[in-house]
């Protein structure tokens, strides 16, 4: 296996007075300029190298002071079965296209007013006059479709690949949450624009949502705020999306990374259980 620079950066740093100042590279195993993580075989010296072991002192001392390395090589050089292909990616690319959706949504929030009577105008300040308004607007607007599309392709692929099954019932039930937390964002932010679209495009969804059966009327007068869409409407569709969803699907996330990282991924479908190591096929016995 290549030797990997991440658990060398998570070693354990020397106490005060610990080490030599000069390496041998032998003794004390300490490295370079005594630092431990050093393997004393660097000769080249300079500017890149100081700044490098800067790097790593720093990430030592914040280890000595949280312990969080058993953590973070657990979190980060997990095995993973054999077989696992870019069709695994598109967990994290979802995780990446929500935390562009948070990032612009911040930007965007910044020239946003929640009311009938100026959200409009406010949206077509932001377009037209704020300095690259209308692109983070075009990233946020865009995200939202890229991040629903990402979803239901990671929903697939956990489905083709039968990772729903046991022991990871729980993580797919988080993620069918998940996915519906997200179409709730997506229609949360429609409205927000205020525009002669949105509008009329949230009537048919609330009549959608009130002609649903016991729940339907309820669910639409507490989006609503009322029977008639009014001026509350939009800061509770404001309210819903950017802080109550987003809040939930931030919890959940971290519930279902969790899961994932102690229970490990599943394997392709199409790669025999005995020849993946004994430490990962355990998980998958029932
Ligand atoms: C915000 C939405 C979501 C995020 C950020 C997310 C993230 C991730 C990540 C990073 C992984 C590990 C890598 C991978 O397998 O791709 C994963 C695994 C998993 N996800 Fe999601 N996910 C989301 C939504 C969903 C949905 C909608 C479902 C299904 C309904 C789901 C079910 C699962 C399952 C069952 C696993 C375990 C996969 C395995 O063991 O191979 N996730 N998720």
């Amino acid at each position: 296996m290549p030797k990997l620079p991440v658990p060398a950066l998570l070693k354990k740093p020397r106490k005060p007075g610990e080490g030599a100042s000069v390496s041998t590279g032998s003794g004390n195993g300490a490295g370079r300029n005594g630092h431990p993580n050093g393997d004393g075989s660097s000769s080249g010296g300079g500017a890149l190298e100081t700044v490098k072991e800067g790097g790593i002192d720093v990430i030592g001392w914040l280890d000595s002071r949280t312990g969080a390395s058993p953590f973070l090589t657990g979190m980060l050089l997990r095995k993973v079965p054999k077989g696992t292909n870019w069709f695994y990616t598109l967990g994290s690319a979802t995780l990446f296209a929500f935390a562009m959706q948070a990032l612009t949504g911040v930007f965007l929030a910044m020239y946003y007013v929640p009311s009938s009577t100026e959200a409009y105008n406010s949206i077509a300040n932001l377009t037209n006059d704020v300095f690259l308004g209308e692109f983070v607007r075009g990233l946020h607007k865009w995200g939202a479709t890229l991040m629903i599309i990402l979803i239901f392709l990671h929903m697939g692929r956990t489905f083709f690949f039968g990772a729903y099954k046991y022991p990871r019932e729980l993580n797919w039930v988080i993620g069918v949450v998940l996915i519906i937390l997200t179409l709730v964002m997506g229609l949360t932010g429609y409205l927000l624009p205020f525009d002669q679209r949105s509008y009329w495009a949230t009537i048919v969804a609330m009549n959608i949502a009130g002609s649903g059966p016991v729940v339907g009327p309820y669910l639409a007068d507490f989006l609503r705020a009322g029977s008639e869409i009014g001026a509350t409407t939009l800061p509770r569709f404001y309210a819903v999306h950017m802080l109550l969803v987003p809040g939930a699907i931030i919890g959940l996330i971290g519930a279902h990374l969790y899961l994932v990282v102690k229970q490990g991924t599943t394997a392709p479908p199409w790669v025999r259980a005995d020849s993946q190591p004994k430490s990962l096929r355990e998980k998958d016995v029932g």
